[in-house]
Formats: C-alpha cells, sequence, structure tokens
C-alpha cells in the first residue's frame, strides 16, 4: 500500500490576515510543481478564508486547528466543523499537546470530535505523544494507546484510514529536542499497530505522521521511516526556505 506523505505546517497562534497571505503567496510558486506529497497549512481561524481564497485551485490544503463537535448551539469561543466547510476549509488539528495541556482538551472530547470533522467532511488531524515524564517511567505505549483508542473509538471501522494520525512526543514539540529514528518508528508503528486492532485494512491506509523539532536538517531521516507518512511542523512552517526543505525532503 502506497500512502501519499503528508506535510502540514502548523503555524498556531502567528500570523494576521497579510502576514498569513504573505506567506502563502510565498509558498505557492515553491510547490507548485511538488508531487511526491500533500502539502497543508493549519491557520488561525481568523486568517482562514483569506488563506482558503488565495489558494484556490491549488494543491496546498487548508486545515484548521481545533473546532467543537456539535454543528451548532450555546458554545461561545468555538466554531464548528459546518463553519469551516462553509469557507471551505479541507481539515482540522484536533486533539494538538498545547490544546491539551492548556485548554483542558480530553480525549473524551475528541472521541466526539474525530467523527464529527469526518461526518462533515473535514480531514481530521488526530494528535497524540507522551510527556517526558512518561516517556522516563516507560508508560509511552500506555499513554499512546488511550489517547489512540479514545480518539478513534467512535469512528466508524471502515472510516479509519481517514483519519490522520500525528504522533508528537511532548518533550520534542518546540524544544529543538527531536526524537531519534529508532524512538519514532517504534511509537510511529506502535500507532498503526494500535488502528489495526480495529481494521488492518484501513491501518494501511492510515497516514501517521511524527511532529515534534522536525527541521531541514532530521527531516529527511525521519520522512524515510516505514511508518512514517509525513510530518506536522510547527516553527520550521513559519519560514518558508524551511517548510519547502520538509516538503523536498519527504521525495525520499
Ligand atoms: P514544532 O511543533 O515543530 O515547533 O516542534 C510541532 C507541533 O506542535 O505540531
Amino acid at each position: 500500500m502506497s500512502r501519499t506523505p503528508l506535510i502540514a505546517g502548523n503555524w498556531k497562534m502567528n500570523g494576521t490576515i497579510e502576514e498569513a497571505e504573505e506567506r502563502v503567496a510565498s509558498l505557492l510558486p515553491r510547490i507548485a510543481t511538488v508531487e511526491h506529497a500533500d502539502v497543508a497549512v493549519c491557520v488561525p481561524f481568523t486568517a482562514l478564508q483569506a488563506v482558503v481564497d488565495s489558494t484556490r485551485g491549488s494543491q496546498l490544503g487548508v486545515y484548521a486547528q481545533n473546532m467543537h463537535h456539535e454543528p451548532s448551539g450555546a458554545f461561545t469561543g468555538e466554531v464548528s466543523a459546518p463553519m469551516l466547510t462553509e469557507i471551505d476549509v479541507h481539515g482540522v488539528v484536533l486533539g494538538h499537546s498545547e490544546r491539551r495541556q492548556f485548554f483542558g482538551e480530553t480525549d473524551k472530547a475528541l472521541q466526539l470530535k474525530v467523527p464529527a470533522a469526518l461526518e462533515a467532511g473535514l480531514i481530521p488531524i488526530l494528535c497524540v505523544g507522551e510527556t517526558e515524564d512518561e516517556r522516563e517511567n516507560g508508560d509511552t505505549e500506555r499513554r499512546l494507546r488511550h489517547q489512540v483508542q479514545e480518539g478513534l473509538e467512535k469512528v466508524p471501522a471502515e472510516r479509519l484510514g481517514e483519519v490522520v494520525l500525528a504522533y508528537e512526543p511532548i518533550w520534542a514539540i518546540g524544544t529543538g529536542q527531536v526524537a531519534t529514528p529508532e524512538q519514532a518508528q517504534d511509537a510511529l508503528a506502535f500507532v498503526r499497530a494500535l488502528v489495526a486492532d480495529r481494521s488492518k485494512e484501513e491501518a494501511e491506509k492510515s497516514r501517521i505522521l511524527y511532529g515534534g523539532s522536525m527541521k531541514p536538517g532530521n527531516a529527511a531521516e525521519l520522512l524515510a521511516l516505514p511508518d512514517c507518512d509525513g510530518g506536522l511542523i510547527g516553527g520550521a512552517s513559519l519560514d518558508i526556505e524551511d517548510f519547502v526543505a520538509i516538503v523536498e525532503a519527504a521525495k525520499g
């Protein structure tokens, strides 16, 4: 089974509309001929519409960074899947560790968000990963099992392969401390095995990304791992040269 890698830049809370437009204007010509990978940017809510409009007809995917599971209702401050699809957003990052850590995102909430995204026609990127303490205490697999099983619990087996998973060790996010290829491969393969527990066929389709201090200097090695189907890139995605270099590294 050949899986098209996905290289997704997570801009986090960075960029005015003007800055976002400038960033995609520099990025688009640089990825115009890319065929070996899908490329996407995960954009703050306020800039989504502008980025969708300025990338129409291009191969750049535009993703949000969060959503609520209900289509509408009394949920002040939240944005729903139909609100995102209304403006032609393609996908959504769910359960990023910063949301889990700072905003109380729970596995229970993600259990509802992941199927809600799929039903609305959005590609979900479900993020999972262990803390430094969990790794040191030998709890990495237990943590991943819990997060993957809960997050995918309400996804019908035949749609599991549509969910993108991102393995992001929390200790590697924004720290410059990247997982070793062995650590990354073990965790990525473990995540795929967890999907395979529900459906072997779908697990072969699942795209599983690595995230956490991926940079031009380490991307090729990580992206070449047998179970690595792309990257979720934070800091380096804000620098177009670095991001394009990572897209190129996915060529193998
Ligand atoms: P980083 O962030 O590349 O800056 O470590 C990755 C992420 O948070 O998705």
